[in-house]
């Protein structure tokens, strides 16, 4: 049985205190750190890059999982790794050679992964399913934290999870967008391994006990 993930992601998290918020989720239950870079052409917004995920790699004890929001992502993936990420992840909307990107990220040791839009089927990946170590579900148009659970979402986590045991590959499921405590259990039951959860978390009363909540959700809705 595959464990099932919580990554904060550090987009909604305070940046005057970034020490302090990257220090939180390595003393809570939480498994990797989301981190998201967004171009401004890719996506409407411009987020940050390579400084900052060095400087978080440098005080992270969890996995960095970088979420490429950018058009040629091709071009940065060396440095991505270097400034200390464990899963990269490109969206197939970026890349018309997603085959060669992916063989790409492998060949740094990264894991390699792929974003999918809202209006993007899963169906685009049939022929890479193989090649894929995480394949990141859109649950909001990507750009901004803090939106709306696109309830289709669902659908589309049901749809690539079936491939994923018919064809037997180690393929994760990650959720990304609006997710949180009233919607994590029906995300798990459709069958996403991973749920990034970025307000749900930074922007609660309690981000240690949000993230332990997330965790009991998991550990009542999975049964191993
Ligand atoms: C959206 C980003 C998400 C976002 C999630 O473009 O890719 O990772 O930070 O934030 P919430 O959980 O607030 O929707
Ligand atoms: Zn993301």
């Amino acid at each position: 049985m595959k464990k099932h993930l919580i990554a904060p992601s550090v987009l909604a998290a305070d940046f005057t205190k970034l020490g302090q918020q990257i220090e939180l989720v390595n003393n809570s239950e939480a498994d990797w750190f989301h981190i998201d870079v967004m171009d401004g052409s890719f996506v409407p917004n411009i987020s940050f890059g390579m400084f900052i995920i060095k400087a978080i790699k440098k005080i992270a004890t969890k996995p960095l999982d970088v979420h490429l929001m950018i058009v040629n992502p091709e071009k940065y993936i060396e440095e991505v790794r270097e400034a200390g990420a464990d899963i990269i992840s490109v969206h197939y909307e970026a890349c018309p050679h997603i085959h060669r990107t992916l063989q790409q990220i492998k060949a740094t040791g990264a894991k390699a992964g792929v974003a999918l839009n809202p209006g993007t089927p899963v169906s685009v990946l049939d022929d890479i399913l193989e090649d894929i170590d995480l394949v990141v579900l859109m649950s909001v148009n990507p750009g901004f934290g803090g939106q709306k659970f696109i309830y289709r979402t669902i659908e589309k986590t049901r749809a690539l999870k079936e491939q994923i045991t018919i064809r037997n590959t180690n393929t994760m499921i990650e959720i990304d967008g609006g997710v949180g405590l009233q919607n994590a259990e029906v995300i798990l039951k459709a069958g996403a391994d991973v749920l990034v959860a970025g307000s749900s978390v930074y922007k609660s009363e309690d981000p240690v006990d949000s993230i332990s909540r997330l965790k009991n959700i998991i550990a009542d809705t999975i049964i191993t």
